[in-house]
């Protein structure tokens, strides 16, 4: 169904648990302030249901990180029916559970590995593994068919420097696609860098422009070496413009755009609850303060980010 400013809403986020071993600087935890409570496998699967009601087709399961969830497996089971179902992991438990999640039916894995220089990573993750631990995982993801496997790329001077040794390590992975994603507000201690300053270090490569997603705007360029380039700029209001994607909380709340307030669920009653979502998605406009300009990046640092 179309939302309040014409777009079809298609997939779905779902954020699984705010728990995460990792404390990356720059993380906007899903917008969301850290929370215990996490729904059932149960209950997502009923949300889920819902969404599907609906007409959203895709489900992207998100964290924290997700795989600290013991019925992670459970909960992709429910999500049985999508089009396609895929997650977002940092990749250090990946290796493990590859085999597992394809198996309960996931298609795809999204992987944060910002670098492969150990000491930036540990830096950038404020925590003690290594970039090769999430290189285990994505081989793991890959040889599991998890594919394509898209490896996030968060974009400061740093992790721009060490983007064609990222690139050399990956290369003889198929079906992995690269990321390069803006930062959203500011990251302290590092500076944040545009996607054409990570195109103009990988130039050895000569990415070239192949085309344009319809899915959020996005650009995908192609390096001579065969890999996929996805550039993401989330604060861009073109990105917004073909937005379909909701979100449901940790909690099990509804959100039109990351950055927006979430909004209840009704719990008991299953026609309620798509009613409820319907009505939500019918009047969808979160996006509208990013068409007018700054309002947003002043939120994110205030709110989102503030620490
Ligand atoms: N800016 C851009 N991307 C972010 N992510 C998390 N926080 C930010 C931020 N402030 C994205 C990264 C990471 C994924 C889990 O969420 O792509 O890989």
């Amino acid at each position: 169904m179309r939302d309040a400013l014409g777009r079809e809403v298609r997939s779905v986020r779902i954020s699984v648990t705010m728990r995460c071993n990792m404390a990356c600087v720059y993380c906007h935890r899903e917008g969301e302030r850290p929370g215990r409570s996490e729904l059932s496998a149960a209950e997502w699967g009923r949300l889920l249901r819902a969404c599907a009601e609906i007409g959203v087709r895709k489900v992207k399961i998100t964290g924290g990180e997700p795989l600290l969830r013991k019925d992670l497996i459970e909960i992709i089971e429910n999500a049985e029916g999508f089009e396609e179902v895929s997650l977002v992991t940092n990749g250090v438990l990946l290796a493990d559970y590859a085999g597992d999640l394809a198996e309960a039916g996931l298609d795809r894995v999204n992987v944060s590995l910002d670098t492969v220089d150990r000491k930036l990573y540990r830096k950038l993750t404020r925590s003690r593994f290594s970039p090769d631990d999430v290189i285990r995982g994505i081989e793991a993801a890959v040889s599991e068919g998890l594919t394509p496997v898209k490896v996030n790329v968060v974009l400061t001077s740093e992790t721009v420097k060490t983007l064609p040794t990222l690139v050399e390590e990956l290369a003889d992975l198929e079906g992995l696609k690269l990321q390069l994603i803006e930062p959203m507000g500011s990251i302290p201690g590092f500076r944040s860098a545009h996607a054409e300053d990570g195109l103009r270090a990988l130039g050895e490569y000569e990415p070239k422009l192949e085309r344009v997603r319809t899915f959020h705007n996005r650009e995908v360029y192609r390096l001579n070496n065969g890999m996929a380039i996805e550039i993401v700029k989330p604060m861009d209001g073109v990105m917004c413009e073909a937005c379909t994607r909701i979100r449901l909380t940790h909690d099990g709340k509804y959100k039109g755009c990351l950055m927006a307030s979430p909004k209840p669920l009704p719990r008991d009653n299953f026609g309620e609850l798509v009613r409820t979502l319907k009505e939500y998605v019918r009047t969808r406009d979160d996006t509208f303060e990013v068409h007018q300009g700054t309002s947003v990046m002043g939120r994110m640092r205030g709110d989102v980010l503030g620490r």
